[in-house]
């Protein structure tokens, strides 16, 4: 018998988490996504030339979707609401910034009220999360991932292409007082560009006590600025901080994380090493994306997207949209194809997919 309350793809796996992106736009210009001048752009230049001498990058500042195109908050908690009836039980809202879209607490107490939903998350660049995070709290949010490439100033401003590391640090502060935990801080390691601050990083972790999870860089820039040669392999970060901490692994029951974890011997902090390139951990993913004007994605490297919004807003009944992510779940892709020769990159970048 079919059970129609799970979402099967036709590998075996089963869909339990939605990554929902609120916006296409963003206040950051990190250079990984959505670099904003010539120089962000090629970053590696001088250094990497040589590897195999690519042309200068262009920038490609994708146009920000007009609002009629994004989802409303009543498209997305319909929608939220059918997944969650067909087994989906994790939301994360991503961007994008999601702190950009407005009174975005009422979408968090709106989805908080889904019977099923168990685990309701951000993932945020921090910048507004001092004005916000009380309201988000209060509305429901479960737990927060901040991003935080650099400890240092001019870094941070070099990577993100904003002043905004103070702000960071507050939220960081703001979310553990508000209890939004375990709280979790991501950082994207470039060579050449942070990776001298992997020990500094965990440090960090290690006094403040958090999660802080180290990822590779993956082919999801705007410039296409992606080489192999700028992706640090997750093994050599853990051997490094190997050498400066002394680290326990972390047994998870949860096949389907995407980080592989240690903890500090002293204290509760963590490192967790998110290694897509290298170690891909496709086999065990039961994630789909949602993007903010309404296409599901079923792999973050999907070169085909479907379209939830028309029907949503041509009058498909509940029935028939379950139907459609069920049909579509089917589709999901078995893998990535990174660092391969017939590797495409999508059309569309992180900051339009949601993290
Ligand atoms: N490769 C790896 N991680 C990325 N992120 C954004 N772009 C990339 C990329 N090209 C990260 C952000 C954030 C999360 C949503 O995804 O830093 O922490
Ligand atoms: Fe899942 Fe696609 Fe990511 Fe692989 S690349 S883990 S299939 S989303």
């Amino acid at each position: 018998m079919i059970d129609r309350h799970v979402l099967p793809d036709s590998f075996g796996r089963v869909m339990r988490d939605l990554r929902v992106s609120l916006t296409d736009r963003c206040n950051f210009r990190c250079l990984y996504c959505l670099p904003e001048t010539e120089e962000a752009a090629n970053f590696y230049r001088g250094k990497f030339d040589a590897v195999n001498n690519p042309k200068p990058r262009k920038l490609a500042l994708p146009a920000a979707k007009p609002r009629s195109e994004i989802l409303s908050y009543e498209e997305i908690e319909r929608f939220v609401r059918i997944a969650v009836t067909l087994g989906i039980d994790k939301i994360r809202l991503t961007g994008g910034e999601p702190l950009l879209r407005q009174n975005v607490e009422s979408l968090v107490q709106k989805l908080r009220r889904i019977p099923g939903l168990t685990d309701l998350a951000m993932t945020s660049n921090a910048l507004l999360f001092p004005k916000k995070g009380r309201a988000l709290k209060e509305a429901g949010l479960n737990r927060i991932s901040f991003s935080m490439d650099s400890l240092d100033p001019m870094n941070f401003k070099k990577i993100t292409g904003r002043d905004g590391l103070a702000e960071v640090l507050e939220s960081i502060q703001l979310a553990r007082e508000l209890e939004l935990t375990p709280l979790k801080v991501n950082a994207v390691i470039i060579r050449g560009i942070n990776d001298h601050e992997i020990e500094d990083l965990a440090q960090f972790a290690q006094r403040e006590q958090l999660s802080f999870r180290f990822i590779e860089f993956m082919p999801l820039d705007s410039s296409r600025t992606w080489l192999k040669e700028i992706v640090v392999p997750g093994r050599e970060i853990l051997d490094r901080l190997k050498k400066r901490f002394d680290l326990k692994p972390v047994l998870s029951s949860n096949p389907s994380e995407t980080a592989r974890r240690w903890r500090f011997n002293q204290g509760s902090g963590e490192i967790g090493i998110i290694a897509p390139v290298t170690e891909p951990f496709c086999g065990h993913c039961n994630r789909l994306r949602l993007t903010a004007d309404g296409k599901i994605r079923t792999c973050l490297f999907s070169l085909h997207e479907h379209d939830i919004k028309t029907p949503m807003r041509n009058g498909a009944s509940d029935e028939v949209i379950a139907e459609m992510l069920r049909g579509i779940v089917l589709q999901k892709e078995s893998r990535h194809h990174i660092g391969e020769p017939e590797f495409v990159q999508p059309g569309r970048t992180m900051s339009c997919i949601g993290g």
